[in-house]
């Protein structure tokens, strides 16, 4: 369990350690080529693929990718079953490439909707790919913030009944090592490809001070350099947490300065 990364000042300028992207715009992409739907789906896996490379390339160390809503299950049936299809096809094909390299996979959401095949598959490739250190991978599929907020509340009463007590006080702290993302840092960044502004019930909680990057561009035409556009976007930021800016310069100057003394020793 990491303690949550708003809870200190985070060294400035650098690439961000958790990027977390909403790859909107499959359908869009598809339909300005005159094509159905699922092309641009099918298209939108080949942009997983490269973007996973390129985060390795930029030593980005999580990088959670949402794939399925809990909203996305009202679509047409004919789309929700191409889309599971490919879910599944990516889990069937992927996983080894994943380990080969050296790429740690993780699933979140409720996967009951999706049948025992990709439940399966998901057990396997999380088992077999739970040692590695190199990226941290997150797909979420059925996810939903509310569906994680709530779900992480009951478990937590569940383990501490004495909290119902309204003598003991519940903290944010107390709640997010029941959180499906509890083994990662909050995302630093946030991507919304497809021109929407909208966060569409992804990861809430984990958000409080995610920086947002927003972009027309639709998710099968994203690539490396826009990948490296939205983390310059980001190192132009300056995270306060709610401090003051005097603040949040006076510790990383002290911090330099500490740096400094240890390179001189
Ligand atoms: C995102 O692309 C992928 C999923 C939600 C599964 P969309 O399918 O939402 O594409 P647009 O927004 O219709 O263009
Ligand atoms: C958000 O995209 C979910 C995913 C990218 C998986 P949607 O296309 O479902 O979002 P809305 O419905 O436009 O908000
Ligand atoms: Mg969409």
């Amino acid at each position: 369990m990491f303690v949550a990364s708003s809870r200190s000042v985070p060294d400035a300028l650098l690439v961000p350690r958790h990027i977390a992207i909403i790859m909107d715009g499959n359908g869009r992409w598809a339909k300005q080529r005159f094509l159905p739907r699922v092309a641009g789906h099918k298209r939108g896996v080949d942009t997983v693929r490269k973007l996973v490379q390129a985060s390795i390339e930029r030593s980005v160390e999580y990088l959670t990718l949402f794939a399925f809503s809990s909203e996305n299950w009202r679509r047409p049936p004919e789309e929700v079953s191409l889309l599971k299809g490919l879910f599944l096809n990516a889990l069937e094909q992927e996983i080894e490439q994943l380990h080969k390299n050296k790429i740690r996979l993780k699933v979140i959401g409720d996967l009951s909707g999706f049948g025992a095949r990709i439940g399966e598959l998901v057990a396997a490739g999380e088992t077999l790919t739970a040692g590695n250190t190199r990226l941290t991978l997150t797909i979420a599929a059925s996810y939903g913030g509310r569906w994680d907020i709530m779900r992480a509340t009951r478990a937590y009463f569940q383990a501490h009944p004495e909290a119902l007590d309204e003598k003991a006080p519940v903290t944010p702290e107390a709640i997010e090592p029941y959180l499906s993302m509890a083994y990662a840092p909050e995302p630093d960044l946030y991507i919304r490809t497809g021109g929407e502004k909208r966060v569409s019930n992804f990861l809430l909680w984990q958000m409080a001070y995610t920086e947002f990057y927003f972009t027309d561009t639709l998710w099968p035409d994203f690539n490396a350099q826009a990948l490296d556009a939205a983390i310059a976007s980001y190192q132009l930021r300056e995270r306060r947490f709610g401090r003051t800016s005097e603040q949040v310069q006076a510790t990383r100057f002290n911090r330099n300065a500490e740096k400094n003394a240890e390179g001189a020793s």
